[in-house]
C-alpha cells in the first residue's frame, strides 16, 4: 500500500518547481510588472484577471477566486487527484516521490530532528553574535572595522565571532542539553577519530550565518582573522544543508526593502556584505562550489535577470564558461543572463569600496549579454576569415545553442550566428545534423552525461533502436520528433490517419496524434509526462532532445510534406502487393474496392 507522501518532500518540491513554468505551459500567460497574467482557465471571461506571482509562487483569479500553488493548478486544471500532481511535478524536477506511513515513528522522528537541527544552528548564530559583542570579541570588531563593515550590515547579515579555545560553544550547547552527537551531525563540533576527542569547529573567526528563505540558519561560514589557512571554513553537507542548494545572502535580498529585479551572483561572503553596505542588497554568492542548476533554478524563480561576476583572468574566464553551460538549459522565454568580468585580480568587495556604489552599478547594467558571451568564446583562437575557422566556430555555437530551450534566444541566436558566420541557415542545419548523427548513439541520454556507451537497457530494447543508432529517424519518427518539439503542428495532421502504418512507431505516432488532438497538452514537457516511465516514453525522450533548430514555417511544411508522401506512398503499393492485399480481403470475406485505401493495409 503506498503510505503518506511527506509534507518537507511537498514543500521541497513546491520550493524547487516554478508555478510560472507550470501554468504557463497551459495557459498563455504575458509578464505585467513583477506578475504575469491571462485569461482565467477556470471560468470563461473575456479580459484577463488570472495572475500568476514568481515571487510568491501561487496563482490568484481576481474573477473567479482560484488560488493555489503548482501543485493545487495541476490538480484543478488536469484534474489530477493529489498524489498524482505530485508525482507530475516530482517527475518534472527527476525526482522519486517517497512515501511513509502517517504513523510511521522514524518519520516522525526524523521531522523532530530536522527542527531540532534548525533549532541548534539558531543557538550557534545567537551565541556567535552575543560572543562578538563581549570583550572576547573586541579582535572581530576590529577586523570588520578595518575592513569597512558598518554595525548595521553586521547586525542585517547577523554577523558574529566564534571565541578561541576548543569548546566555548560545545559547553554552551551542552549545558542546553544537545548531545555532542547532534553538534557533531550539524557541522558544529568535530570528532577526532584517534584520540576519541571532540572540539567546537569554528574557532576564532568572523561567523556569517546562512540562512534559508525562511531566515532560519542552517549553515555558517568563519573567516580568521589573519592570514591563517583555511581563509574560510565552511559547514559540512548536513540533514540541513546542500551546498549545491543554497546561496549567501539569497534571504537578506529579499528582505532588502527594493524591489527585487535582478540578482548579482558573486564569489564570497564578503563581496556580499560589502555591496550591501553600498546600498548594493541584490547580490548572493555560492559557497565556495561552482553555481549548479539548483542555485539557477533558485535565483530564476525570484528573477527574471541574473548577472554573474567573475574575476576577469583566466580561472575567472574558465568559471565564466562553466556557469554559461549550466544556465543555457533554463534559459526560457523572459529570462536574461549576463557576465560582468571585473578587472584582473579585484572582486567586488575591492571594486565597490574603489569606485563606489554608481560605478559598480553602471558595470552591472552594461555586463555582457549571454549571447556575446557565447559567440566570444567561440570565437576565441579562430581565424573568422578563413571558411575553416567560420565553420568550427558555427559548429561550437550550435553545440552550445541546441541546450537552450526552444524560444526566442535560440531563435535570435541562430539568426545572429548566420549574419556572424556568413553561413546561411540551410548550411547551418546541415552542420547541425552532422552533430546530431553524431550525437545519436547517446540519444535517450540526459545532456549532462557523458557517457554514451552506457545506454540504458530499456532505451536499447526500445523499439527502432536499430535505426536510431544508425543516425537515421524514419519518417514516422521524424514526424513524432515534430510534434513533441511543437504540439500544436497536430493541427496540420489530416483528419484521417491512413497514412500511418500499423507497426510500433505508427502506432505510437497516432497515440501522440490523439493525445493532441484531445488537447490540454501544450508543451513538450507535459506529453513526455504522459508517457513517463514506459519504453515509449524513452522513446519520446530521446526524439525530444534531439533539436530541431529549425524555423517554425518549415516545420509544418516538413510535417506536411512526410504525410503527402507517405499518403502517395500508400497510393503506389506495388502490384504484388495490391495482389496479395486483395487475396487477404477475399480470404476474410471482405468486398473489394481500388480506392479504400484502407483496405490496402493489413
Ligand atoms: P576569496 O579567497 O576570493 O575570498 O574566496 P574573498 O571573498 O575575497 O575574501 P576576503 O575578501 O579575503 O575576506 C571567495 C570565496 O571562496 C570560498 C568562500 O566562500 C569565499 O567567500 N572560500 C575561499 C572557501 O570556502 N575557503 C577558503 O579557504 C577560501
Ligand atoms: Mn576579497
Amino acid at each position: 500500500m503506498a503510505g503518506q507522501i511527506p509534507q518537507r518532500f511537498i514543500d521541497d518540491l513546491l520550493s524547487r518547481v516554478d508555478v510560472v513554468e507550470v501554468v504557463g505551459e497551459r495557459v498563455q500567460l504575458k509578464k505585467s510588472g513583477r506578475n504575469y497574467s491571462g485569461l482565467c482557465p477556470f471560468h470563461q471571461e473575456k479580459s484577463p484577471s488570472f495572475t500568476v506571482s514568481a515571487d510568491k509562487q501561487f496563482y490568484h483569479c481576481f474573477g473567479c477566486g482560484a488560488h493555489g500553488s503548482a501543485l493545487r493548478f495541476l490538480m484543478e486544471y488536469d484534474k489530477l487527484p493529489f498524489p498524482e500532481a505530485v508525482e507530475q511535478l516530482a517527475g518534472r524536477l527527476g525526482l522519486e516521490v517517497p512515501r511513509e506511513g502517517v504513523d510511521d515513528p522514524r518519520a516522525r522522528e526524523r521531522e523532530k530532528k530536522r527542527d531540532q537541527g534548525v533549532n541548534l544552528l539558531e543557538l550557534a548564530a545567537r551565541f556567535y553574535r552575543e560572543r562578538m559583542a563581549m570583550q572576547e570579541g573586541q579582535a572581530a570588531h576590529a577586523y570588520l572595522d578595518q575592513r569597512g563593515l558598518s554595525p548595521e550590515v553586521v547586525k542585517t547579515y547577523g554577523v558574529g565571532y566564534a571565541p578561541a579555545g576548543w569548546d566555548a560553544l560545545k559547553k554552551h550547547l551542552s549545558e542546553r542539553g544537545v548531545s555532542e552527537a547532534v553538534q557533531i551531525e550539524y557541522g558544529l563540533l568535530i570528532h577526532h577519530e584517534s584520540s576519541g576527542r571532540t572540539y567546537d569547529r569554528f574557532r576564532d573567526r568572523v561567523m556569517f550565518p546562512i540562512r534559508d528563505l525562511r531566515g532560519r540558519t542552517i549553515a555558517f561560514g568563519g573567516r580568521v582573522l589573519g592570514d591563517a589557512k583555511p581563509k574560510y571554513l565552511n559547514s559540512p553537507e548536513t540533514p540541513v544543508f546542500h551546498k549545491g542548494r543554497e546561496l549567501y545572502g539569497l534571504y537578506e535580498a529579499r528582505q532588502a526593502p527594493e524591489k527585487l529585479e535582478q540578482l548579482v551572483l558573486v564569489e564570497g561572503y564578503m563581496d556580499v556584505v560589502a555591496l550591501a553596505q553600498f546600498g548594493i542588497r541584490n547580490a548572493v554568492a555560492t559557497l565556495g562550489t561552482a553555481t549548479t542548476e539548483d542555485h539557477l533554478r533558485r535565483l530564476f524563480r525570484m528573477v527574471s535577470r541574473v548577472v554573474f561576476c567573475f574575476d576577469g583572468d583566466r580561472a575567472g574566464r574558465q568559471a565564466a564558461s562553466r556557469a554559461l553551460e549550466t544556465v543555457m538549459p533554463q534559459m526560457i522565454d523572459g529570462r536574461e543572463a549576463r557576465f560582468l568580468f571585473l578587472p584582473e585580480g579585484d572582486d567586488p568587495d575591492d571594486l565597490v569600496r574603489r569606485e563606489g556604489a554608481q560605478a559598480f552599478k553602471d558595470r552591472v547594467t552594461c555586463a555582457m549579454p549571454l549571447s556575446e558571451f557565447l559567440f566570444e568564446q567561440a570565437a576565441q583562437g579562430r581565424d573568422l576569415n578563413a571558411v575553416e575557422g567560420r565553420e568550427r566556430f558555427a559548429s561550437q555555437v550550435l553545440a552550445a545553442l541546441s541546450k537552450v530551450p526552444e524560444g526566442m534566444l535560440r531563435s535570435l541566436l541562430f539568426e545572429e550566428l548566420s549574419r556572424r558566420s556568413g553561413l546561411k541557415e540551410a548550411q547551418l542545419n546541415a552542420l547541425l545534423q552532422q552533430q546530431e548523427a553524431r550525437r545519436l548513439p547517446a540519444a535517450g541520454q540526459p545532456a549532462s552525461s557523458a557517457t554514451p556507451e552506457s545506454e540504458p537497457a530499456q532505451t536499447a530494447a526500445a523499439p527502432l533502436s536499430g535505426a536510431r543508432r544508425r543516425g537515421v529517424l524514419s519518417s514516422i519518427e521524424r514526424v513524432i520528433q515534430l510534434l513533441l518539439h511543437e504540439p500544436t503542428l497536430v493541427d496540420v495532421v489530416d483528419e484521417s490517419l491512413e497514412w500511418l502504418p500499423d507497426d510500433e512507431e505508427g502506432s505510437l505516432c497516432r497515440e501522440l496524434i490523439v493525445l493532441l488532438r484531445a488537447g490540454r497538452f501544450r508543451s513538450p514537457q507535459v506529453v513526455l509526462a504522459h508517457f513517463q516511465g514506459s519504453t515509449q516514453g524513452q522513446w519520446l525522450t530521446s526524439l525530444a532532445q534531439q533539436e530541431l533548430l529549425m524555423p517554425r514555417e518549415a516545420r509544418k511544411a516538413e510535417v506536411e510534406g512526410i504525410i503527402e508522401h507517405l499518403q502517395q506512398a500508400q497510393r503506389k503499393r506495388s502490384p504484388e502487393q495490391e495482389y496479395a492485399a486483395l487475396i487477404d480481403q477475399e480470404r476474410a470475406g471482405k468486398s473489394w474496392t481500388v480506392s479504400s485505401a484502407s483496405a490496402l493495409r493489413s
